[in-house]
Protein backbone atom coordinates (compact mmCIF):
# COMPACT_ATOMS: atom_id res chain seq x y z
CA UNK A 1 0.00 0.00 0.00
CA UNK A 2 0.82 3.78 -1.08
CA UNK A 3 -0.04 6.36 0.67
CA UNK A 4 0.77 9.94 -0.11
CA UNK A 5 0.70 12.70 2.99
CA UNK A 6 -0.27 15.59 2.38
CA UNK A 7 0.20 19.31 4.71
CA UNK A 8 2.33 17.71 7.03
CA UNK A 9 4.99 19.20 9.56
CA UNK A 10 7.85 17.67 10.87
CA UNK A 11 5.96 16.42 14.18
CA UNK A 12 3.10 14.45 11.96
CA UNK A 13 6.37 12.99 9.81
CA UNK A 14 7.76 12.02 13.18
CA UNK A 15 4.59 10.79 15.03
CA UNK A 16 3.65 9.19 11.96
CA UNK A 17 7.89 7.21 11.19
CA UNK A 18 7.84 5.95 14.70
CA UNK A 19 4.62 3.88 14.46
CA UNK A 20 5.58 3.20 10.63
CA UNK A 21 7.88 0.34 12.11
CA UNK A 22 4.94 -1.44 13.40
CA UNK A 23 3.96 -1.14 9.26
CA UNK A 24 6.88 -2.40 7.02
CA UNK A 25 4.36 -3.29 4.62
CA UNK A 26 2.80 0.28 4.01
CA UNK A 27 4.84 2.80 2.17
CA UNK A 28 4.96 6.66 2.19
CA UNK A 29 5.80 10.11 0.79
CA UNK A 30 5.23 13.25 2.72
CA UNK A 31 4.09 16.16 1.24
CA UNK A 32 4.21 19.64 2.73
CA UNK A 33 2.07 20.91 0.46
CA UNK A 34 -1.79 20.69 0.85
CA UNK A 35 -4.31 18.71 -1.18
CA UNK A 36 -6.09 20.79 -3.44
CA UNK A 37 -7.49 20.56 -6.87
CA UNK A 38 -3.69 21.51 -8.14
CA UNK A 39 -2.11 19.15 -5.80
CA UNK A 40 -4.10 15.99 -6.41
CA UNK A 41 -2.71 14.75 -9.10
CA UNK A 42 0.42 14.23 -7.48
CA UNK A 43 -1.36 11.24 -5.95
CA UNK A 44 -0.73 9.31 -9.35
CA UNK A 45 0.94 5.96 -8.86
CA UNK A 46 -0.53 6.12 -4.72
CA UNK A 47 -3.19 3.95 -3.89
CA UNK A 48 -4.54 6.24 -0.90
CA UNK A 49 -3.98 9.42 0.38
CA UNK A 50 -4.02 11.05 3.64
CA UNK A 51 -5.24 15.07 4.55
CA UNK A 52 -5.84 16.64 7.67
CA UNK A 53 -8.67 19.89 8.59
CA UNK A 54 -7.66 22.50 6.11
CA UNK A 55 -6.95 19.65 2.96
CA UNK A 56 -9.53 21.22 0.07
CA UNK A 57 -11.37 18.00 -0.83
CA UNK A 58 -13.74 19.59 -2.72
CA UNK A 59 -15.65 17.61 -6.21
CA UNK A 60 -12.73 18.71 -8.88
CA UNK A 61 -10.00 17.36 -5.95
CA UNK A 62 -12.00 13.84 -5.80
CA UNK A 63 -12.75 13.46 -8.99
CA UNK A 64 -8.99 14.28 -10.17
CA UNK A 65 -7.62 11.26 -7.34
CA UNK A 66 -10.51 9.41 -8.51
CA UNK A 67 -8.43 9.42 -12.20
CA UNK A 68 -5.33 8.70 -10.31
CA UNK A 69 -6.49 5.65 -8.57
CA UNK A 70 -6.84 7.00 -5.86
CA UNK A 71 -9.48 4.20 -3.28
CA UNK A 72 -8.90 5.07 0.07
CA UNK A 73 -8.77 9.07 1.97
CA UNK A 74 -7.27 8.56 5.07
CA UNK A 75 -8.14 11.65 7.21
CA UNK A 76 -5.90 12.20 9.89
CA UNK A 77 -8.67 14.05 12.31
CA UNK A 78 -12.38 13.98 13.73
CA UNK A 79 -13.32 16.53 11.29
CA UNK A 80 -13.97 15.67 7.43
CA UNK A 81 -16.79 19.16 7.00
CA UNK A 82 -13.66 19.66 4.16
CA UNK A 83 -14.98 16.84 2.04
CA UNK A 84 -17.71 16.46 -0.83
CA UNK A 85 -18.26 13.05 0.72
CA UNK A 86 -21.17 12.47 -2.27
CA UNK A 87 -18.86 12.73 -4.29
CA UNK A 88 -16.62 10.59 -2.59
CA UNK A 89 -18.84 7.65 -2.14
CA UNK A 90 -20.48 8.18 -6.06
CA UNK A 91 -16.70 7.04 -7.45
CA UNK A 92 -16.34 4.50 -5.10
CA UNK A 93 -13.26 6.06 -2.78
CA UNK A 94 -13.46 4.84 0.55
CA UNK A 95 -13.04 7.32 3.55
CA UNK A 96 -11.85 6.53 6.90
CA UNK A 97 -11.24 9.12 9.81
CA UNK A 98 -9.79 9.35 13.53
CA UNK A 99 -12.88 10.10 15.51
CA UNK A 100 -11.14 10.47 18.77
CA UNK A 101 -7.30 10.71 19.60
CA UNK A 102 -6.82 12.07 23.58
CA UNK A 103 -10.07 13.81 24.86
CA UNK A 104 -7.73 14.41 27.89
CA UNK A 105 -5.12 16.74 25.84
CA UNK A 106 -7.66 18.81 25.07
CA UNK A 107 -9.44 19.04 28.57
CA UNK A 108 -6.36 19.72 30.11
CA UNK A 109 -5.18 22.46 27.66
CA UNK A 110 -8.51 23.96 28.75
CA UNK A 111 -7.82 24.09 32.29
CA UNK A 112 -4.53 25.57 31.10
CA UNK A 113 -6.05 28.59 29.66
CA UNK A 114 -8.54 28.85 32.87
CA UNK A 115 -6.08 28.69 35.12
CA UNK A 116 -3.78 31.26 33.10
CA UNK A 117 -6.09 33.77 32.62
CA UNK A 118 -7.25 32.97 36.85
CA UNK A 119 -3.76 33.41 37.90
CA UNK A 120 -2.24 36.00 35.12
CA UNK A 121 0.75 33.52 34.21
CA UNK A 122 0.65 35.36 30.76
CA UNK A 123 1.65 38.79 32.34
CA UNK A 124 3.60 37.12 35.34
CA UNK A 125 5.53 36.01 32.46
CA UNK A 126 6.35 38.81 30.92
CA UNK A 127 6.74 40.54 34.03
CA UNK A 128 9.54 38.64 35.62
CA UNK A 129 11.84 38.62 32.64
CA UNK A 130 12.04 42.22 33.03
CA UNK A 131 12.75 41.87 36.45
CA UNK A 132 9.36 43.39 37.47
CA UNK A 133 8.50 40.87 40.41
CA UNK A 134 5.66 42.99 41.94
CA UNK A 135 2.31 41.57 42.11
CA UNK A 136 0.19 44.09 40.86
CA UNK A 137 -2.44 43.27 38.96
CA UNK A 138 -1.86 39.42 39.20
CA UNK A 139 -4.61 38.76 41.61
CA UNK A 140 -6.77 35.59 41.11
CA UNK A 141 -9.22 33.67 42.67
CA UNK A 142 -9.30 30.03 43.90
CA UNK A 143 -11.03 27.38 41.76
CA UNK A 144 -11.75 25.54 44.96
CA UNK A 145 -15.31 25.61 46.13
CA UNK A 146 -16.57 27.46 42.96
CA UNK A 147 -18.92 26.39 40.31
CA UNK A 148 -17.71 25.08 36.67
CA UNK A 149 -20.18 25.38 33.81
CA UNK A 150 -19.62 22.57 31.17
CA UNK A 151 -21.46 23.13 28.24
CA UNK A 152 -21.44 19.66 26.20
CA UNK A 153 -20.29 16.69 28.61
CA UNK A 154 -19.07 14.01 25.73
CA UNK A 155 -15.33 12.89 25.74
CA UNK A 156 -13.58 16.13 25.96
CA UNK A 157 -16.44 18.19 28.04
CA UNK A 158 -16.94 14.62 30.74
CA UNK A 159 -12.68 14.79 31.37
CA UNK A 160 -13.33 18.16 31.92
CA UNK A 161 -15.98 17.93 34.54
CA UNK A 162 -13.42 14.64 36.06
CA UNK A 163 -10.63 17.85 35.98
CA UNK A 164 -12.87 20.85 37.66
CA UNK A 165 -13.95 17.86 40.31
CA UNK A 166 -10.39 17.24 41.01
CA UNK A 167 -9.70 20.65 41.97
CA UNK A 168 -13.03 20.50 44.47
CA UNK A 169 -15.34 22.41 42.12
CA UNK A 170 -18.79 22.35 42.12
CA UNK A 171 -19.30 21.18 38.46
CA UNK A 172 -23.13 21.40 36.85
CA UNK A 173 -23.75 20.69 33.29
CA UNK A 174 -25.59 21.16 30.34
CA UNK A 175 -25.67 19.32 27.19
CA UNK A 176 -28.69 17.29 25.03
CA UNK A 177 -27.70 13.67 26.14
CA UNK A 178 -26.67 13.14 30.06
CA UNK A 179 -23.30 11.19 30.31
CA UNK A 180 -23.86 8.19 32.49
CA UNK A 181 -20.18 8.20 33.33
CA UNK A 182 -20.40 11.70 35.16
CA UNK A 183 -23.02 10.55 37.82
CA UNK A 184 -22.38 11.72 41.52
CA UNK A 185 -19.52 13.87 39.76
CA UNK A 186 -22.04 16.68 37.85
CA UNK A 187 -25.19 17.88 37.55
CA UNK A 188 -27.46 18.80 34.58
CA UNK A 189 -29.35 21.95 34.42
CA UNK A 190 -30.67 24.19 31.96
CA UNK A 191 -28.24 26.60 29.81
CA UNK A 192 -29.79 29.66 31.84
CA UNK A 193 -29.05 28.20 35.55
CA UNK A 194 -25.39 27.17 34.10
CA UNK A 195 -24.69 30.52 32.70
CA UNK A 196 -26.37 32.36 35.94
CA UNK A 197 -24.52 29.78 38.58
CA UNK A 198 -20.81 29.34 36.96
CA UNK A 199 -17.49 31.10 37.94
CA UNK A 200 -15.67 29.11 34.80
CA UNK A 201 -18.04 28.49 31.51
CA UNK A 202 -16.23 26.10 29.39
CA UNK A 203 -17.71 24.85 25.77
CA UNK A 204 -17.21 21.45 24.28
CA UNK A 205 -20.11 21.19 22.17
CA UNK A 206 -19.70 20.23 18.48
CA UNK A 207 -20.49 23.72 16.07
CA UNK A 208 -24.19 23.03 14.42
CA UNK A 209 -26.91 25.09 13.40
CA UNK A 210 -28.04 24.95 17.19
CA UNK A 211 -24.64 25.51 18.84
CA UNK A 212 -23.69 28.38 16.25
CA UNK A 213 -23.38 31.91 18.74
CA UNK A 214 -24.67 30.21 21.50
CA UNK A 215 -22.43 32.24 23.11
CA UNK A 216 -23.81 35.81 22.02
CA UNK A 217 -24.58 38.88 23.59
CA UNK A 218 -28.18 37.56 25.33
CA UNK A 219 -25.85 34.49 26.63
CA UNK A 220 -23.13 36.59 27.97
CA UNK A 221 -25.99 39.05 29.77
CA UNK A 222 -27.05 36.11 31.39
CA UNK A 223 -23.30 35.27 32.98
CA UNK A 224 -22.10 36.37 36.83
CA UNK A 225 -19.79 38.90 36.33
CA UNK A 226 -16.18 38.18 36.85
CA UNK A 227 -16.89 34.79 34.85
CA UNK A 228 -14.20 32.81 33.17
CA UNK A 229 -14.81 31.48 29.54
CA UNK A 230 -12.96 29.29 27.95
CA UNK A 231 -13.60 28.16 24.29
CA UNK A 232 -11.42 24.79 22.92
CA UNK A 233 -14.38 23.87 20.69
CA UNK A 234 -14.95 25.45 17.65
CA UNK A 235 -14.69 29.17 17.00
CA UNK A 236 -18.06 29.99 15.90
CA UNK A 237 -19.64 29.02 19.17
CA UNK A 238 -19.12 32.31 20.31
CA UNK A 239 -19.95 35.60 18.63
CA UNK A 240 -16.79 37.65 18.65
CA UNK A 241 -17.98 41.16 18.17
CA UNK A 242 -20.35 40.40 21.58
CA UNK A 243 -17.71 38.55 23.24
CA UNK A 244 -16.02 42.05 22.50
CA UNK A 245 -18.64 44.12 23.80
CA UNK A 246 -18.58 42.18 27.10
CA UNK A 247 -15.12 42.03 27.74
CA UNK A 248 -15.16 45.96 27.01
CA UNK A 249 -18.04 46.17 29.07
CA UNK A 250 -16.05 44.18 32.10
CA UNK A 251 -17.95 41.54 32.00
CA UNK A 252 -14.65 38.56 32.43
CA UNK A 253 -12.34 37.91 34.99
CA UNK A 254 -10.81 35.68 31.98
CA UNK A 255 -11.21 34.70 28.69
CA UNK A 256 -8.92 31.72 27.30
CA UNK A 257 -9.56 31.32 23.85
CA UNK A 258 -7.74 28.08 22.01
CA UNK A 259 -10.33 28.51 18.99
CA UNK A 260 -11.94 31.89 17.48
CA UNK A 261 -14.13 32.65 14.64
CA UNK A 262 -11.05 34.39 12.19
CA UNK A 263 -8.30 31.63 12.91
CA UNK A 264 -8.83 29.53 9.53
CA UNK A 265 -6.17 31.27 8.10
CA UNK A 266 -3.83 31.24 11.08
CA UNK A 267 -3.86 27.98 12.15
CA UNK A 268 -0.31 26.28 12.26
CA UNK A 269 0.92 29.41 10.00
CA UNK A 270 4.04 31.30 11.17
CA UNK A 271 2.87 35.04 10.12
CA UNK A 272 5.15 37.32 12.07
CA UNK A 273 6.13 38.72 9.46
CA UNK A 274 2.41 39.93 8.09
CA UNK A 275 0.76 43.23 8.91
CA UNK A 276 -2.92 41.42 9.66
CA UNK A 277 -5.68 44.51 8.59
CA UNK A 278 -9.14 44.21 9.96
CA UNK A 279 -7.98 41.95 12.53
CA UNK A 280 -10.45 40.63 15.38
CA UNK A 281 -7.92 38.54 16.62
CA UNK A 282 -5.55 41.71 17.15
CA UNK A 283 -8.68 42.98 18.80
CA UNK A 284 -8.82 40.35 21.43
CA UNK A 285 -5.11 40.33 22.01
CA UNK A 286 -5.22 43.78 23.42
CA UNK A 287 -7.30 42.85 26.21
CA UNK A 288 -5.17 42.53 29.55
CA UNK A 289 -7.36 39.20 30.28
CA UNK A 290 -7.64 37.38 27.16
CA UNK A 291 -5.38 34.24 26.35
CA UNK A 292 -5.29 33.35 23.10
CA UNK A 293 -3.33 29.46 21.74
CA UNK A 294 -3.15 28.25 18.54
CA UNK A 295 -5.77 25.22 18.15
CA UNK A 296 -3.15 23.26 20.19
CA UNK A 297 -5.69 21.72 22.41
CA UNK A 298 -4.50 18.26 21.00
CA UNK A 299 -1.30 18.56 20.62
CA UNK A 300 0.64 16.26 22.82
CA UNK A 301 2.48 13.73 21.92
CA UNK A 302 -0.02 10.92 23.07
CA UNK A 303 -2.14 12.70 20.92
CA UNK A 304 -0.03 12.38 17.77
CA UNK A 305 0.80 8.77 18.44
CA UNK A 306 -3.00 8.13 18.76
CA UNK A 307 -3.84 10.11 15.63
CA UNK A 308 -0.93 7.95 13.77
CA UNK A 309 -1.91 4.61 14.95
CA UNK A 310 -5.78 4.98 14.19
CA UNK A 311 -4.91 6.05 10.53
CA UNK A 312 -2.65 2.76 10.34
CA UNK A 313 -4.97 0.80 11.54
CA UNK A 314 -7.30 2.40 9.17
CA UNK A 315 -5.27 1.27 6.57
CA UNK A 316 -5.38 -2.32 7.83
CA UNK A 317 -9.04 -2.23 8.39
CA UNK A 318 -9.60 -1.16 4.12
CA UNK A 319 -7.00 -4.27 3.03
CA UNK A 320 -9.31 -6.19 5.22
CA UNK A 321 -12.30 -5.15 3.53
CA UNK A 322 -14.04 -4.85 6.77
CA UNK A 323 -16.18 -2.28 7.89
CA UNK A 324 -15.37 0.33 10.58
CA UNK A 325 -16.87 2.77 13.26
CA UNK A 326 -14.37 4.93 11.66
CA UNK A 327 -15.42 4.97 8.14
CA UNK A 328 -17.65 8.40 7.31
CA UNK A 329 -20.68 7.22 5.46
CA UNK A 330 -22.61 9.38 3.36
CA UNK A 331 -25.10 11.55 5.06
CA UNK A 332 -28.92 10.33 4.60
P1 LIG B 1 -18.30 14.48 21.49
O1 LIG B 1 -19.13 14.22 20.29
O2 LIG B 1 -17.77 13.32 22.28
O3 LIG B 1 -19.12 15.40 22.52
C1 LIG B 1 -19.89 16.50 22.13
C2 LIG B 1 -21.03 16.65 23.14
O4 LIG B 1 -21.75 17.86 22.86
C3 LIG B 1 -22.03 15.48 23.07
O5 LIG B 1 -22.25 14.96 24.36
C4 LIG B 1 -23.29 16.16 22.52
O6 LIG B 1 -24.50 15.57 23.00
C5 LIG B 1 -23.11 17.57 23.06
N1 LIG B 1 -23.99 18.53 22.42
C6 LIG B 1 -24.52 18.51 21.17
N2 LIG B 1 -25.34 19.57 20.99
C7 LIG B 1 -25.32 20.26 22.16
C8 LIG B 1 -25.99 21.45 22.59
N3 LIG B 1 -26.82 22.12 21.79
N4 LIG B 1 -25.76 21.89 23.86
C9 LIG B 1 -24.92 21.20 24.68
N5 LIG B 1 -24.28 20.06 24.32
C10 LIG B 1 -24.49 19.61 23.08
O7 LIG B 1 -17.14 15.43 21.01
P2 LIG B 1 -15.71 15.64 21.71
O8 LIG B 1 -14.73 14.66 21.20
O9 LIG B 1 -15.91 15.79 23.18
O10 LIG B 1 -15.31 17.06 21.07
C11 LIG B 1 -15.98 18.26 21.43
C12 LIG B 1 -15.51 19.36 20.51
O11 LIG B 1 -14.14 19.66 20.78
C13 LIG B 1 -15.51 18.95 19.03
O12 LIG B 1 -16.76 19.22 18.46
C14 LIG B 1 -14.45 19.82 18.43
O13 LIG B 1 -15.10 20.97 17.93
C15 LIG B 1 -13.57 20.22 19.61
N6 LIG B 1 -12.17 19.75 19.49
C16 LIG B 1 -11.17 20.67 19.67
C17 LIG B 1 -9.84 20.31 19.58
C18 LIG B 1 -8.73 21.30 19.81
O14 LIG B 1 -7.57 21.00 19.46
N7 LIG B 1 -8.99 22.46 20.39
C19 LIG B 1 -9.47 18.92 19.23
C20 LIG B 1 -10.60 18.01 19.11
C21 LIG B 1 -11.89 18.44 19.21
Amino acid sequence: MKILFYDTKCYDRESFTRELEQYPDIEVKFLKADLTRNTAELAHGYDAVCAFVNSEIWTETVETLHQNGIRLILMRCAGFNNVDLDTVHRLGIRILRVPGYSPEAVAEHAMGLALTVNRKLHKSYLKVRENDFSLGSLMGFNFYQKTAGIIGTGKIGAAMVRICHGFGMKVIAHDVYENPSLKGIAEYVSLEKLLAESDLVSLHCPLMDNTYHIINRKTIQMMKDGVILVNTSRGALVDTDDLIEGIRAHKFFGVGLDVYEEEAPNVFEDRSDEILEHSVTARLLSFPNVMITSHQGFFTREALSAIARTTLENVRTFESGQESPNDVKPEK
